[in-house]
């Protein structure tokens, strides 16, 4: 359609039928079924507003949204079809590594290409929108939402937002392509949770949040603005509060930040409930204060909650809101599924036959399992790994993972879950003759129905799982143990004070050990977990947070060298909860660690270091990299200059590896305090044995730009280090002035 034809439609359209285009119900209203992501008993719509609605939430399937669409067009008085939203987080069917671990992958077309598959299998089972890329900075262990972040940098998370958008909807703004939502396979996108989400206080779900502007601004809103400017379709407000005012009232937030400051002209949705929650906030009287909020931030759809369905047009009539609001809201709704096409075709890409051809095809997984590997980060190894695949080493796979597949992180919804790969099935493909026992469940019994677990063990089955996980151990050359937190230990709703294993498997490690050193272990879950002891105790010890359909194909690759680990960090391993929150672009103490020789007046804790156990960026390969000393083309750079650095970096191991080469920043003094590193760029080499490669980065002005005293956005002249190496821990640096 024609934006005259729009603008036609609009003005043909009752205030009702409009303020309808401007709620989202759960699918469960319409039909049977549907996932239910929030609290649904206070909703309360006669059927005649249920007809005039513009968008479902929560329902798959191409013949099911057919059905629902069919029906809901041909009775909408002006034919309107629905937009069809669901979580799409990290594939549909095909199921990715969680976001966490696709951060770990430090590659921006990995991830390119799973939100490509993701977006695929998404319009075929009917879909138009996703509700993804989630682009909250995270530094906080506890907060189970960590999994659907790509961690704790600015610049990484932009970098992976940025691809997330082009993978869904298949065109970059920023670099001048034109918006193409239409074409097959193309799904919307909408970044969440604006704004902050991340950094809820004590990590506690839903709390709110505290933070100066400065270090909001800095840090915590690049990656939602890379992604607005890539050109998502769509924003989601945040459940918390931003200077204790809750974002989907915040006028400031949308108006003045999202939409002057960030140029984002798509539609802004609410989180679930969110707009009725500003009652409870206690910002709003009633439900009718809380939509007036909203509208005037410019909340264009009310995600399941009363407010809009009931008072927004009241509001109108009352005069106290203006009507030229809910004309611009519903401009840009109708605009979006113009560029969806859903007025010529309202089932867009929705096909039986497309579900069925692509839906975990040979091709996904391929794609699966190779971004699995190589999210898997490798935290130590002591000469285990990888593994033989001759018989003469005897190797017994033990543990609740060993043979579990419940290896898709929480928001994962396939068709099949039971078709996820076990560790045991991809390891077989290797090798034949090794052992696999189970040795404990993932969780103690009593606490399965807090983790919707499910299992229990059998009168007296404890304890013989145990002996003959021990004796399995005794008689192998190797034990791996397959260990983790439960799927639904982490997630929304998923926060916890206590970031360790299960007890039951940490016994379970130990009575091992007393019989076998040689452990590896595989450590599943959902967040950064306290693996001290762990680690402590394994003589290699691997992550492979929730891995998803072909988690143990990919397992099996690397472990036994198919794939060669390249994983690293994207979020600080706390050594002990008690650190978090924990990240590496901090900001500059009064007293760095170890200054000063009094006992006491030191900066940190008396009772653990400062340090995580692995800092961001970290992650072991099997072979051993050598850097050169950091050099760059010039010691000063002027303003709108740039300067090249660069190192080479040597394979001196025996195996064939992958590097990613990580560019850090210190801006040494500002007219603020300043982050005692950035991380301002990436770059993968692999290289086989006594192969180099230069790797270089171009450093720009605009990359030492932050908000000074005033507030300003600039760069300030003075002193610059370049640190670049292997993790945010390197010292491999030279100095620069920038001069003005
Ligand atoms: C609430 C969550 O915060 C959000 O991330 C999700 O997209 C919506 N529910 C819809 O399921």
């Amino acid at each position: 359609m024609e934006l005259k034809e729009l603008q036609r439609l609009l003005g043909e359209m009752s205030l009702e039928e409009k303020v309808g285009q401007m709620v989202q119900i759960p699918a469960n209203m319409l039909t049977e079924g549907g996932l239910i992501t929030g609290p649904t008993d206070s909703i309360e719509m006669t059927q005649e507003k249920v007809s005039l609605v513009g968008a479902l939430l929560g329902k798959t399937g191409a013949k099911e949204l057919r059905d629902i669409q069919e029906e809901f067009v041909k009775n909408h008085p002006h034919h309107i079809p629905l937009l069809l939203m669901y979580d799409i987080i990290n594939g549909m069917d095909t199921i990715f590594p969680i976001p966490l671990a696709m951060g770990c992958t430090f590659s921006p077309e990995l991830v390119e290409k799973s939100a490509e598959v993701a977006a695929k299998e998404a319009t075929a089972a009917g879909l138009h929108v996703t509700f993804s890329p989630m682009l909250d900075l995270v530094r906080d262990a506890r907060w189970g939402r960590v999994m659907e972040s790509t961690g704790e940098d600015p610049w990484l998370n932009s970098e992976l937002g940025k691809a997330m958008v082009r993978g869904y909807q298949g065109s970059s703004k920023a670099a001048g392509e034109p918006l193409d939502l239409k074409k097959e396979g193309n799904i919307a996108g909408c970044i969440k949770h604006f704004a902050g989400y991340g950094l809820p206080e004590g990590g506690r779900e839903y709390e709110n949040v505290e933070i100066s502007e400065r270090t909001f601004r800095e840090d915590y809103l690049p990656a939602y603005k890379a992604a607005a400017e890539e050109g998502c379709a769509m924003v989601m407000t945040s459940f918390n509060t931003l200077d204790r005012i809750p974002s989907t009232g915040n006028k400031w937030l949308m108006r003045e930040v999202l939409r002057k400051e960030m140029g984002f002209d798509g539609v802004l949705i609410s989180d679930y409930s969110a707009i009725d929650e500003m009652i409870t906030h206690g910002i709003a009287q009633d439900s009718r204060e809380a939509a007036k909020l909203a509208i005037m931030a410019g909340v264009d759809i009310d995600m399941v909650s009363n407010a809009y369905v009931k008072y927004l047009a009241d509001l109108v009539c009352q005069g106290e809101v203006e009507e030229r609001l809910i004309d611009e809201a519903v401009m840009r709704i109708l605009k979006l599924k113009n560029d969806l096409g859903l007025f010529e075709n309202p089932y867009k890409d929705g096909s039986e036959e497309k579900e069925k051809e692509l839906f975990c095809c040979k091709e996904h997984r391929q794609l699966a399992r190779k971004i699995a590997a190589a999210s898997f980060v490798l935290l130590k190894n002591e000469q285990m790994l990888p593994l033989k695949k001759e018989a003469t080493e005897k190797v017994a796979f033990i543990g609740p993972y060993a043979e579990n597949v419940e290896i898709h992180g929480s928001w994962s919804f396939p068709k099949n879950p039971e078709s996820a790969i076990t560790i045991k099935a991809g390891a077989e493909q290797k090798k034949t003759g090794m052992t696999f026992v189970q040795g404990c469940l993932v969780l103690d019994e009593d606490q399965c129905d807090r983790y919707g677990g499910k299992q229990s063990y059998g009168e007296g089955a404890k304890d013989l799982m145990l002996a003959e996980a021990v004796m399995a151990a005794k008689n192998a050359d190797k034990v791996v143990l397959c260990l983790g937190e439960h799927r639904n230990q982490s997630g929304e709703g998923g926060s916890r004070v206590n970031i360790r294993l299960p007890e039951n498997q940490m016994i379970l490690l130990r009575e091992i050990q007393k019989v076998n050193a040689n452990i590896v272990t595989v450590v599943f879950s959902a967040r950064p977990l306290e693996l001290k002891e762990v680690t402590e105790i394994s003589k290699a010890v691997m992550l492979v947070w929730m891995p998803g359909t072909e988690g143990g194909n990919a397992i099996a690759d690397v472990l036994f060298g198919d794939s060669m680990p390249q994983g690293r960090l994207s979020m600080s391993m706390p050594r002990s909860v008690g650190q978090v929150p924990i990240y590496y672009n901090r900001f500059s103490t009064g007293r760095p660690n170890g200054s000063g020789t009094a006992v006491g007046f030191i900066h940190g804790y008396i009772d653990e270091s400062t340090k995580p156990l692995y800092p961001f960026g970290y992650g072991l390969s099997y072979t051993e990299f050598e850097y050169s000393k950091v050099e760059l083309d010039k010691t000063e750079m002027c303003v709108n200059g740039t300067l090249t650095a660069k190192v080479n970096v040597k394979n001196i191991g025996a195996l064939p590896g992958t590097e990613t080469v990580q560019l850090y920043l210190q801006d040494v003094k500002g007219s603020v305090v300043r982050p005692v590193k950035m991380l301002r760029g990436f770059e993968k080499v692999t290289l086989q044995p006594g192969e180099s490669g230069e790797v270089r980065f171009e450093i720009k002005e605009s990359m030492l730009k932050f908000y000074d005293i005033n507030m300003d956005y600039v760069s300030e002249p003075g002193l610059f280090r370049v640190f670049i190496g292997q993790d945010s821990d390197t010292e491999n640096m030279a100095e620069f002035w920038l001069k003005k």
